[in-house]
């Protein structure tokens, strides 16, 4: 599985090198990066194994995606015109990006601190990784890197209403760190943003970036009989914890994007109270109330 790029709840530290020290073996080159934690891509110093990488992953994830995807994340891939043959240039895709939604990407080396990620998302700039993983990774990988990042999460940047919801939940992103509510936002970025299903005239597609970058976790979300399927429901899922190690054991389902991003203005801090105090629902249990769309044999 990945180690996604989601905010990580630790405490805020003093200066980026007090970060990076408590940072265990990270990949990217942080020697050059700017006090936002951003770098230059330079998308001609890319070797030609890596961009014949960025295809063969291309080539697979297109093709679950075609059969998979929520409708959303086909018109983002398109509108992005996302190259299959070479890692993209992150500023050609950022001009797209501005003119459809005000977005752009950052380059980065890799994680990146809590309070950095949230004010590129309140900003309206999304940090993608620069490097790409190596042959022998294809199927697994530690961090995040170009591929995940890339092909998972800018697709639907392009989406109005999913980009404003990105913005929000960065904007909520101070708040959540002052109440030492981190964790909780965090599963909401895991559910609904790795994660997330939709549906779509009754069918279930999938939307969420970890699984769209997954070569199986996309048809087992959608497919499998084994995860519990539910609808969303804000606090439901900021109280769930997720797996790290396995697929999911549930997947929370949209009916609108719209939905999302309306959930994000009532208060949270109420929220964050009420779940500090109460128990972590474990992740393949099923809650009276839920709004269960199919029951797993997990
Ligand atoms: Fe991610």
């Amino acid at each position: 599985m990945l180690d996604l790029d989601f905010p990580t709840a630790q405490a805020a530290p003093a200066s980026a090198q007090d970060w990076l020290a408590t940072q265990e073996k990270l990949r990217g080159d942080y020697s050059t990066c700017a006090t936002d934690f951003t770098i230059t891509q330079d998308p001609t110093a890319y070797k030609a194994a890596e961009h014949r990488l960025w295809q063969k992953l291309f080539g697979r994830q297109s093709q679950v995606a075609q059969r998979y995807a929520a409708k959303a994340f086909l018109d983002g891939m398109s509108n992005l015109d996302m190259p299959s043959d070479h890692i993209p240039d992150f500023e050609a895709a950022s001009k797209r990006l501005r003119a459809l939604t005000g977005w752009e990407i950052v380059a980065v080396p890799g994680l990146i601190p809590d309070d950095a990620f949230f004010r590129h998302l309140a900003h309206r700039r999304f940090p993608v990784t620069i490097w790409i993983r190596a042959e022998h990774e294809i199927d697994y990988l530690v961090e995040p890197d170009v591929f995940h990042d890339f092909f998972g999460h800018v697709p639907l940047l392009t989406q109005p209403i999913f980009a404003d919801y990105l913005q929000e939940y960065g904007r909520k992103g101070d708040e959540a760190m002052r109440l030492g509510a981190t964790r909780i936002l965090a599963r909401l970025f895991w559910y609904m943003v790795e994660f997330g299903l939709i549906r779509e005239d009754g069918a279930i597609k999938a939307y969420g970036a970890g699984m769209l970058s997954s070569a199986t976790e996309t048809a087992f979300s959608v497919d499998s009989p084994k995860p519990h399927r539910v609808m969303f429901d804000l606090p439901r899922v900021m109280g769930t914890d997720f797996r790290i190690d396995d697929f999911q054991s549930t997947y929370f389902v949209l009916d609108r994007f719209e939905d999302l991003f309306a959930a994000m203005k009532q208060p949270f801090a109420p929220l964050y109270a009420r779940l500090q105090t109460a128990r972590l629902i474990p992740a393949s249990e099923l809650r009276p109330g839920d709004g269960v769309i199919t029951k797993g044999h997990q």
